[in-house]
């Protein structure tokens, strides 16, 4: 009763912000994604008899990893016991699936250096619920995979199918699941991320997008969404690139737009983000097509298509608030691992 499972981390085009339900993590939107071939998360999972408790190895304690779904706060053993509960609820879920009551062992570690900013919950979850229904003993569908990752972490659902994904808007939990659009190879564009801050964010996502609604701003998004799924699902279907990466970057100011004009307030952006915000517009105004999207700002993420990538890292590498670059293609969703972590 032993898995391993390997899952990307997620960059979306269009954002996921805000919950029309908090306990099942059903958001107020539907969202379109691109799986990163370099930002990724191991996990294996083991139940058993010989457990008398369940135990979470969540790195930090041994130096080197910090996984990647441990909700950041002010310090890192508030981050760690949240993670851990948020961790073992998880692994409930599946339990309860499963009809089993062993208790769990888990054990997971990040490909990306720590303290960089960087953390994903998509792929801590996705390979989370991977590895855990594989070692319960269950065989579920992409579909059934992706609702169960979706209840760890919103995001998460967008790890489990290949390459682009959309995360169908249902109002049921039977209806709200990621779906693969196209497969990696559909298109060679590139999310090139600059790491721009090492600071943790202040407020944690889960926290954050609960003020969603309190935006003003927040119906005419919902208003327009449908119609902005449709196009970039078209644009990325004729791979369009300077009006998908318009598109994309527009998109990145409007999640901004609600966070700021939200009660409380929230201003993710650093003003290093914001510098490299304008240096991709400069960049691109000087020939190179590039654009950028920011999720809650440590890190900022430059599309390019593949053929670019390297005029790009060149003009990166002269900043030097960009501390870290990494280079991320399209790739593969959640998948199984034969080499365990124990
Ligand atoms: C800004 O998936 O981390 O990155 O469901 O509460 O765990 P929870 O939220 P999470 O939110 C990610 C928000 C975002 C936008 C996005 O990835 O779509």
């Amino acid at each position: 009763m032993k898995a391993t499972a390997i899952a990307p981390a997620n960059i979306a085009f269009i954002k996921y912000w805000g919950k029309k339900d908090e306990v099942l993590r059903l958001p107020e939107n539907g969202s379109v994604s691109m799986c990163l071939s370099n930002l990724l998360t191991t996990t294996t999972v083991e139940f058993s008899l010989e457990y008398k408790e369940n135990s979470v190895d969540i790195g930090g304690d041994k130096g080197n990893e910090r996984p990647a779904y441990v909700p950041i706060t002010s310090g890192l053993r508030r981050g760690k016991k949240e993670g851990t509960t948020r961790i073992i609820a998880h692994i409930d879920r599946i339990r309860k699936i499963a009809g089993i009551s062993l208790k769990a062992k888990v054990v997971t570690k990040n490909n990306f250096p720590t303290g960089t900013g960087l953390s994903s919950s998509a792929s801590g979850f996705a390979a989370l619920t991977l590895a855990g229904a594989k070692a319960a003993g269950l065989n579920l569908t992409e579909k059934n995979l992706s609702i169960l990752a979706r209840q760890g972490s919103g995001s998460a659902c967008r790890s489990i199918p290949d390459g682009f994904v959309e995360w169908l808007d249902g109002n049921t939990s039977e209806t709200s699941y990621g779906i693969s659009l196209f497969p990696p190879e559909h298109w060679e564009i590139c999310d090139v991320v600059a790491v721009v801050s090492r600071e943790k964010k202040e407020t944690p996502t889960t926290e954050g997008m609960k003020g969603a609604r309190s935006s003003l701003f927040l119906p005419t998004r919902l208003r327009n969404i449908k119609d902005k799924i449709n196009r970039i699902k078209d644009l990325i279907k004729d791979k369009r690139f300077k009006d998908f990466g318009e598109m994309v970057e527009a998109e990145a100011l409007e999640l901004h737009a609600i966070m700021l004009t939200s009660q409380p307030s929230l201003i993710y952006l650093m003003p290093n983000s914001i510098l490299l915000m304008k240096l991709v517009k400069k960049w691109r105004s000087e020939g190179l097509e590039c654009y950028f999207t920011v999720n809650t700002g440590q890190d900022i993420h430059i599309i390019v298509e593949k053929k670019n990538v390297s005029e790009l890292l060149e003009r990166l590498k002269t900043i030097e608030e960009v501390r870290n670059i990494i280079i991320n293609e399209s790739a593969r969703g959640a998948r199984i691992a034969e080499e365990h972590l124990f």
